[in-house]
């Protein structure tokens, strides 16, 4: 077994090309992230080593070696092409956490299709959004999310499949096909379509100020960087049995729930149930979990749930925790330390970055608070937010900004070159985030440089809860900010001006909420509306959230020379 790497060791020999020699890869051949997370680890002699322990909330296990997970995969690819699906198409995954969602998304992108996964608590207008955006040809989903899919399908004509994976013919519609991955005939040979380095592989959508969510769009190239920094900063090693937490409905579900793990021949577990400390905290015992990549607010819940719950189980296992999302408080690093024994290390990226790109890496010493450094091949830096220049001396604070050109780093938004290009100022990328360097170089963040809501790690895009209100038939105009919150770090709060005949109530008040809900989803849904006579706008009518973003969290208003009076 390797030795723990020292730090110094892990950067002086990290390079992308270090990546390309160890995964095979020689620029200028075909790269295809599904015959790689796959068929090359079977070739490599581990095809009966597990790939994937999966357990739903019910008990229900499974479990698929990678040579299940190649011959399910090309199972999947050949019953997409089958269908005439194209490759350059879309095919979107509206999956719970299921083993089709892992295993068929490699299918996917063996067909040298583009997936497009989506978090299956979506509601009919946030799917609508996506889909109708990414012209998406196919989508596979289970019976439970069905009747969201048939609400929206007549606005959507580019869908031409919708493929359920656990029903039978009897009970879909017209134009819904049953495929069970487990019970159709077995291929035992797929050729994968050879995409390129630059070929579109993964489409996630992420939200962002203004407008609808955008399509942050990867490419297969991308398992250069998923594969090393899983493998160093996740520490990953050969006997490793590892838990990301993470719905491959966000990036690091894939980027680390999928691609890094299986690219690096792991054994991954998967839990497809809801936050419950007892039971996660079995399931690690139960499985052997080394190493976990969790979330601040999962630990804030696993804090509040106190320290005696811990030590009812063996979590001996437990090697090495990383941490991503949002700010990792330091009392959280503490408690971890106390409670597992190992410090939670923090690693910062992005849905557009594809790979973590500052962090603490393994033997680093951890300064509770910090983000960590750079990966080593990552240049980031923060800039001054007028200038765009790099403050460089001790102490400096500014928007943080990297040197483009990293293997992950998406290639653009889908449909919209503008919004891709205002990421971009004086050759540095910006990641719309704020922090400070130290004068170790440790970067320590400070906060989000826009409007986005930071909910539990998931961000939410206000554009989206606004438009949403305004379907409401008492809401005249609304504006949606962050609220401080103590678990999820912030929440969603809407405030509205009502149109005439219409007062505010408790009712009226539940009835947007959950109007939200539905629409879009659980976590968009704003935790408290306030109804007020007139929003905060500039002289040109724009409202600005700013002002109320500012109130909620107690901060100075700064300027408001822009802004009209009521
Ligand atoms: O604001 C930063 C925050 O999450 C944003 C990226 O969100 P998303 O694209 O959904 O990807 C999430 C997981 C990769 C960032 O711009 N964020 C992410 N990690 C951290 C963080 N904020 C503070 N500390 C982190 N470690």
């Amino acid at each position: 077994m390797r030795a723990p790497p020292s730090c110094e060791e892990v950067s002086s020999n990290l390079s992308w090309d270090v990546a390309q020699q160890e995964l095979g890869y020689r620029p200028g051949d075909p790269i295809n992230i599904g015959w790689m997370c796959s068929d090359r680890i079977c070739q490599l002699g581990l095809a009966n080593k597990l790939a994937l322990l999966w357990e739903d909330y019910q008990g229900t296990k499974k479990q698929f070696t990678y040579d299940n997970v190649r011959i399910f995969s090309n199972t999947f690819a050949e019953f997409l092409t089958d269908l005439g699906i194209q490759p350059g198409e879309r095919v979107c995954l509206f999956l719970d956490r299921v083993p089709e969602l892992y295993i068929g998304f490699l299918g996917i992108l063996k067909t040298g299709a583009v997936a497009q996964p989506l978090f299956s608590a979506f509601g009919d207008e946030s799917l609508l959004v996506r889909l109708a955006d990414a012209g998406t040809c196919a989508i596979l989903t289970q019976k439970k999310h069905l009747y969201k899919i048939r609400k929206i399908r007549n606005a959507l004509p580019n869908l031409r499949h919708v493929i359920v994976v656990d029903a039978d013919s009897a009970s879909l519609q017209e134009h819904e096909t049953p495929f069970a991955m487990e019970r159709a005939p077995q291929v035992e040979h797929f050729p994968a379509y050879p995409t390129m380095a630059e070929s579109p592989s993964v489409l996630h959508y992420t939200s962002g100020t203004t407008g609808q969510p955008k399509g942050a769009q990867h490419v297969h190239y991308s398992i250069i960087a998923q594969y090393l920094t899983a493998k160093w900063v996740l520490d990953l090693r050969p006997d490793d049995i590892y838990w990301c937490n993470a719905d491959p409905g966000w990036v690091t579900g894939t980027s680390y729930g999928i691609i890094g793990p299986w690219s690096n021949g792991i054994t991954q577990v998967v839990l497809d149930s809801g936050f419950n400390a007892e039971k996660w905290y079995e399931f690690i015992e139960q499985y052997g979990v080394t190493v976990w990549y969790s979330a601040p607010t999962a630990i804030r819940l696993l804090m509040k749930e106190g320290s005696e719950v811990v030590r009812k189980h063996d979590l001996s296992s437990l090697r090495h925790l990383a941490s991503v999302g949002e700010p990792l408080n330091p009392e959280a690093v503490l408690w971890s330390q106390e409670v597992f024994g190992r410090p939670f290390h923090d690693t910062f990226w992005q849905t557009e970055t594809g790979c973590i790109v500052i962090t603490n890496l393994p033997g680093m010493p951890i300064k509770p608070g910090s983000m960590g450094k750079p990966f080593p091949g990552i240049t980031a830096s923060v800039l001054d937010p007028k200038t765009y220049e790099p403050g460089n001396r001790a102490g400096a604070s500014g928007l943080i900004a990297l040197r483009p050109g990293w293997p992950s780093q998406i290639r653009g938004y889908w449909n919209n070159p503008k919004g891709f290009e205002a990421k971009f100022r004086n050759g540095w990328y910006l990641c719309g985030d704020r922090a400070s360097i130290d004068r170790d170089g440790y970067f320590w963040f400070m906060g989000r440089d826009d409007d986005v809501i930071n909910t539990g790690g998931h961000l939410v895009g206000p554009f989206e809860v606004e438009s949403a209100l305004l379907e409401c038939p008492a809401v005249a105009e609304s504006a949606a900010v962050a609220k401080p919150d103590p678990v999820n770090m912030e929440v969603v709060k809407a405030f509205v001006t009502l149109k005439r005949g219409f007062q505010p109530s408790d009712d009226l008040e539940l009835d947007i909420m959950n109007h939200i809900r539905k629409r879009l989803s659980p976590l968009a849904m704003p935790q408290e509306i306030e109804f007020v006579n007139s929003l905060p706008k500039t002289r040109s009518g724009k409202i600005v959230r700013r002002i109320l973003r500012c109130k909620e969290f107690n901060e100075p208003l700064g300027d408001l020379s822009t802004i009209m009076e009521d």
